[in-house]
């Protein structure tokens, strides 16, 4: 099938995982901060000066703007419980005992993208809390093991489907991963359940994103007046983890990696951490 999905070259590939890496890094740097009485707003400042200062990179977040809309009005989006994703930082929201937090972190280095996501729960993890987040991590990694030569991107969609309905949970439908290099948001949209149409198959150098969001109840979403929030229409909890994936020869690799990245889940077969000087 016709596409035009960019193939990275070998060099594109390398500042791929340069910024891949530090986008990695930014997580690992907030992590010790997510804890009860911080409050959003104070994370995503410590995120952009960690941004900037030490990694040397810029927030692709900051001031974005698709298609005439809002801008975005901070450096990163932190999306607690029934946020489904596009969560605002807030001077007034702080984060309590409980909570499940996606923060989502998109930086910029030589022109290059790196974007990827992760839960965290703050202090003791309610049983509905982790159930969910842990699911999505679940079903995250089905998406990306379906990622083969021969395979097209629908298999990420019926693979991520599939696993939710076995779990008994929802899968949103309005938002999904992309392409990313050289522009945050290209070609293809990889949707997270099965499309009724030909999509493109898997070729060595495409890079992309995996990042299903998964509610606990129903599917369905509402978008807040602040022009970004997403939250889920019955107010149950949603989770989201995002990495960037690279399509090889063989299989795939992962560029949103750094020495805190969770290990894949044992049943992966693709990918395994890479060790860390
Ligand atoms: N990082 C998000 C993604 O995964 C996009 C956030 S756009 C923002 O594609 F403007 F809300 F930051
Ligand atoms: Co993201
Ligand atoms: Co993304």
């Amino acid at each position: 099938m016709a596409h035009n999905i960019t193939i990275n070259t070998p060099e594109d590939i390398a500042h791929m995982r340069e910024v891949g890496r530090l986008s990695s890094e930014l997580l690992d740097f907030i992590t010790p901060y997510v804890k009860a009485g911080v409050t959003t707003a104070e994370l995503d400042r410590l995120m952009l000066d960690h941004t900037v200062n030490v990694l040397g990179c810029t927030s692709a977040c900051l001031g974005y703007c698709p298609d005439g809309g809002t801008p975005y009005p901070a450096a990163t989006c932190i999306s607690v419980n029934h946020v489904v994703c596009h969560g605002i930082p807030s001077e007034t929201k702080k984060l309590k005992n409980g909570d499940i937090v996606n923060i989502d972190v998109t930086v910029v280095k030589d022109g290059y993208f790196g974007d990827n996501s992760r839960m965290f729960i703050v202090g003791k993890p309610t049983i509905a809390g982790k159930r969910l987040v842990d699911a999505t991590f679940e079903c995250m990694w089905a998406g990306i093991e379906a990622v083969k030569p021969g395979n097209c991107f629908n298999d990420i969609g019926i693979a991520c489907y599939n696993y939710c309905e076995k779990m008994g949970l929802s899968i949103v439908q309005e938002y999904g991963g992309h392409g990313i290099g050289k522009v945050f948001h290209s070609e293809p949209h990889v949707s997270h359940f099965p499309l009724k149409r030909e999509t493109a198959v898997f070729e060595p150098g495409m890079i992309f994103t995996v990042e299903p969001m998964v509610n606990a109840g129903r599917r369905h979403i509402m978008n807040l007046k602040d022009g970004w929030t997403v939250v889920t229409k019955d107010r149950s909890l949603s989770a989201q983890w995002e990495l960037e994936v690279l399509v090889t020869e063989t299989g795939y690799d992962i560029l949103t990696v750094s020495a805190g990245s969770p290990e894949a889940p044992e049943w992966v077969k693709g990918w395994k951490k890479p060790t860390f000087a």
